[in-house]
């Protein structure tokens, strides 16, 4: 069932909070993107109050293979979460065991569960007893807590000895957040180990990166986040230069159409008033090394409208 996710080494769109909407995701995937994730959604959310979480777990069929993020620490509650999404019919589901923010690790979720892997590995068992082969899943996790419990080899191996499909490793600790560089001797120690599909993560910035992440690893799959954001052609030129050896550079053309269209595209989504203060961290993102950069984002941040940011746009550009 996985087959397509791993027929070869798949360009993936990481889950960010905040950021991989239905906006964002719909305009990586004409930049490239193979795989894409929503948000983490609270399992907690999900079978409490689904009406509220609705937004982060639609998604359109031209975005599949298409996965949904929950988390939460309770296996109990994460089994109902992944039983409540199955009408939904994503292509996968993946358990978050790899954030470290403060308000999810104090629940015991995220990275927390890295501290306590019975319990993972029990989450795991009940998520697949309630799926009952109908989707796969899949867990996302670190290195470890910190640098003196680095057990991400004892714990994929049990995420895969509990019935996950497939893994993603992003290599650093909990600790670290998103300090320093993320260790890719982890990815290619867990690829080793694993019989699974391991997806590998972590300061993919460039198509360079993403041949010698390949190389270095010889991970399944090459999930990006940051490397994305502002710059969601980086998928396309990715698969460029795996392929070839070479990639299209990027005009200041296909820059304002992207961003034009991703503004846009968010109007369709959101109301004007949550859009226009939602979108200005992504807008910047987008101006980031554009001439006058700095004085573009203060006045995103200041725009009061969706027709004040089109004109800011226009004018940058
Ligand atoms: C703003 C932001 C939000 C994130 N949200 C999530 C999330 O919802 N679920 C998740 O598993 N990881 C989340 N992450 C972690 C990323 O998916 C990824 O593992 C991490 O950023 C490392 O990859 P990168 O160097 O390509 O960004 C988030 C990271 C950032 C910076």
């Amino acid at each position: 069932m996985i087959n397509g996710l791993f027929d070869k080494p798949r360009l993936w769109l990481a889950p960010l909070a905040g950021y991989t909407d239905q906006a964002y995701r719909q305009i990586c995937k004409e930049w490239g993107a193979e795989i894409l994730v929503s948000e983490m959604v609270s399992a907690d959310g999900l079978i409490r109050d689904s009406a509220k979480t609705a937004q982060y777990i639609t998604f359109l069929d031209t975005e599949r293979p298409f996965g949904i993020q929950i988390f939460g620490s309770e296996p109990y509650v994460m089994a109902k979460a992944a039983e409540f999404l199955i009408p939904y019919k994503p292509d996968f589901i993946d358990i978050n065991m790899g954030c470290p923010v403060k308000k999810v690790v104090r629940r015991g979720a995220g990275s927390a569960l890295m501290q306590t892997p019975e319990k993972a590995a029990v989450i795991v068992k009940e998520v697949q007893n309630a799926l009952a082969g109908s989707i796969p899943f899949s867990v996302k996790f670190r290195s470890g807590w910190d640098n003196s419990s680095l057990n991400f080899l004892y714990f994929g191996l049990m995420m895969q000895d509990s019935g996950a499909d497939f893994v993603t490793l992003h290599p650093r600790t909990s600790r670290q957040m998103f300090g320093g560089l993320s260790n890719w001797e982890h990815i290619k120690a867990l690829k080793a180990r694993l019989n699974i599909p391991v997806v590998g993560n972590g300061d993919l910035h460039s198509p360079e990166d993403a041949e010698r992440m390949l190389n270095e690893t010889r991970c399944d799959g090459l999930m990006i986040g940051r490397g994305a954001l502002g710059k969601p052609w980086i998928f396309r030129q990715c698969r460029e230069f795996l392929t070839s050896g070479s990639y299209t550079p990027i005009t200041k053309n296909h820059l304002l159409e992207t961003v034009v269209k991703h503004l846009e595209l968010a109007l369709q989504y959101q109301r004007e008033a949550v859009v226009v203060k939602e979108m200005r961290s992504q807008l910047c993102f987008y101006t980031k090394g554009q001439l006058g950069g700095a004085e573009i984002r203060n006045k995103i941040n200041h725009a009061e409208s969706a027709e004040e940011l089109r004109q800011i746009l226009r004018h940058m550009l």
